[in-house]
């Protein structure tokens, strides 16, 4: 038994396609309470996500029981938003980073964004970058909070999104949260530390 709660990270495989998409449905609902108009007019099909999951590039986190609680995808840049010299750069892009409401707010979103980091950094990229909602003030300044810079808004004719950030692959910022975070593809649990994550303790 551990006193503090344990998430578990690994690599998505096609069943877990609905279990995505409800993580999907359920942060679109979210957002539609909060007000908030990032997400609530787009659909989000079964076969857009199996793409995802197929390209073996997005993850999900579920808790000790197997609910699948989070996901997050790192993938190249979208040519939409990214210049061709960007695209040439050594970064990851993250993309559907999702967690479950009753998952929020406990530290478990640092420690992943520190988890990609270090997956940018071990396939040898600098920088981890995301393009989101260009409107969306209240999530740029989720992401400014945890050490993302703001590089520009690019608008897109039929897109919302086009605000982009980035920050360095280096950075860990999820120093003590309380909770743990087993990595499936390591074996052991992720200890957000900068450098090579060390081996469990
Ligand atoms: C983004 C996310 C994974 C972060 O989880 P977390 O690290 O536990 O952080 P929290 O959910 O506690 O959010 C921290 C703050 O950011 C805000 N925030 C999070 N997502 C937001 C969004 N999409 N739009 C506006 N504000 C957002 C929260 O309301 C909260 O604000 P507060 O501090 O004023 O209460 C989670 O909030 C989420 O799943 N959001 C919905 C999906 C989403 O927008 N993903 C990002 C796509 S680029």
């Amino acid at each position: 038994m551990t006193d503090v709660p344990t998430y578990h990270l690994r690599v998505a495989e096609e069943a877990d396609v609905e279990s995505v998409l409800a993580l999907r449905r359920h942060a679109e609902q979210w957002l539609r309470d909060a007000g908030i108009e990032q997400w609530t007019k787009s659909e989000y099909g079964a076969g857009v996500m199996k793409g995802w999951i197929g390209a073996g590039s997005t993850f999900v986190v579920q808790t000790d029981d197997g609910d699948i609680i989070g996901s997050l995808s790192l993938d190249a840049g979208d040519a939409d938003f990214w210049t061709p010299e960007e695209l040439s750069e050594p970064a990851r892009y993250l993309y559907k980073f999702i967690l479950r409401s009753d998952h929020r707010g406990n530290g478990l979103g640092d420690v992943l964004l520190d988890w990609a980091s270090y997956r940018t950094e071990s396939t040898g990229d600098l920088y981890l970058r995301l393009d989101c909602w260009r409107d969306n003030t209240g999530l740029h300044n989720y992401y400014l909070r945890r050490g993302f810079q703001y590089i520009d808004t690019r608008p897109h004719p039929i897109r919302m999104s086009g605000a982009l950030f980035e920050r360095s692959a280096e950075l860990r910022l999820a120093q003590s949260a309380p909770l743990r975070l087993i990595d499936g593809n390591l074996g052991h649990q992720f200890h957000p530390v900068p450098g090579v994550p060390r081996s469990q303790g």
